[in-house]
């Protein structure tokens, strides 16, 4: 098991503050916590993105609190250390402070997360504060967030026009004002997110697909190993293709169950001759 020390929002600050890039994972499963945690990945956001990497949904919608607190509690056995931030999924806060405190919270007692995320920008900072009054450190997302792709009319870069652009930089400092330890920027174009870094003064900021001048980096690990089948988001690096291997790997297994070169003689077990003809003899 990993050595290393836990992940506070200290450490995180620090690092921001040294100008050493954050690393954040989207992670949902013990295995690849456990992977994660020995990789020394700083944050892992158990996001809500499960709906559609492990659950097969189309959307993130679906997603429901005791999916999420399911997961969260998985990742948290495998990854002990890391900094844990469970993703409240759709209709988990939005329709009031007290449900956002009461999921935040549910987070936080059940999976033994050290922070949630939500979605939005000043029409939630409301959720924001009335969570960080609770105690609970709360991670902003703005650009592209996943729970309104029917009102952004798909999956597509946030704040290309001025105006828009303007109303990302001012949702961040409301985010900030409210008390968000980070904001993640989705999709949003590079020198927006500049900006908004530059002017951060209580929070960091951290980029999926909004450029290098952040504080940190989040990727999606089904997209970093070739796990997602349906598609690829042009931001998303891969690092290696698991997909690839593990599909030859079960053409493989198909084929030699098929052709009985499994299993081989030491893939299974035996019994020692006198048992065996004991056996046989209770049974006449
Ligand atoms: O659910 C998730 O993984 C997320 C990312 C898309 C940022 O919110």
């Amino acid at each position: 098991m990993s050595e290393r020390k836990r992940v506070t929002l200290p450490t995180l600050f620090e690092k921001a503050a040294g100008g050493e890039p954050i690393t954040f994972l989207t992670c949902y499963d013990y295995p690849t916590g456990y992977f994660q945690e020995q990789a020394g990945v700083d944050m892992i956001l158990v996001g809500d993105s499960l709906g559609m990497t492990m659950l097969g949904y189309d959307s993130t919608l679906p997603v429901t609190m005791d999916d999420m607190i399911r997961h969260s509690q998985a990742v948290r056995r495998g990854s002990p250390n890391a900094f844990l931030v469970g993703d409240m999924p759709y209709m988990s806060y939005q329709p009031s402070v007290e449900s956002a405190i009461r999921n935040a919270g549910r987070f936080m007692a059940e999976a033994g997360c050290d922070g949630i995320k939500l979605e939005g920008g000043v029409e939630m900072a409301d959720r924001i504060a009335g969570i960080v009054k609770a105690g609970i450190p709360a991670m902003g997302h703005l650009g592209l967030t996943p729970q309104s792709v029917s009102a952004l009319g798909g999956y597509r870069l946030q704040g290309k026009g001025a105006l828009q652009a303007k109303k990302i930089v001012d949702d961040a400092k409301a985010l900030e004002e409210a008390g968000a330890f980070g904001i993640l920027l989705e999709m949003v174009p590079d020198r927006v997110a500049q900006i908004i870094t530059e002017r951060a003064q209580g929070c960091f900021i951290m980029s999926l697909g909004s450029g290098p001048h952040v504080h940190g980096q989040l990727l999606i690990y089904h997209d970093m190993f070739g796990l997602y089948p349906k598609f690829k988001p042009r931001m998303a690096k891969v690092f290696g293709n698991a997909g690839e291997v593990i599909l030859q790997g079960l053409q493989q297994y198909v084929k030699e169950v098929g052709d009985k070169t499994f299993p081989a003689r030491e893939h299974y077990f035996g019994i020692k001759d006198e048992e065996y003809e004991e056996l046989l003899e209770l049974l006449d």
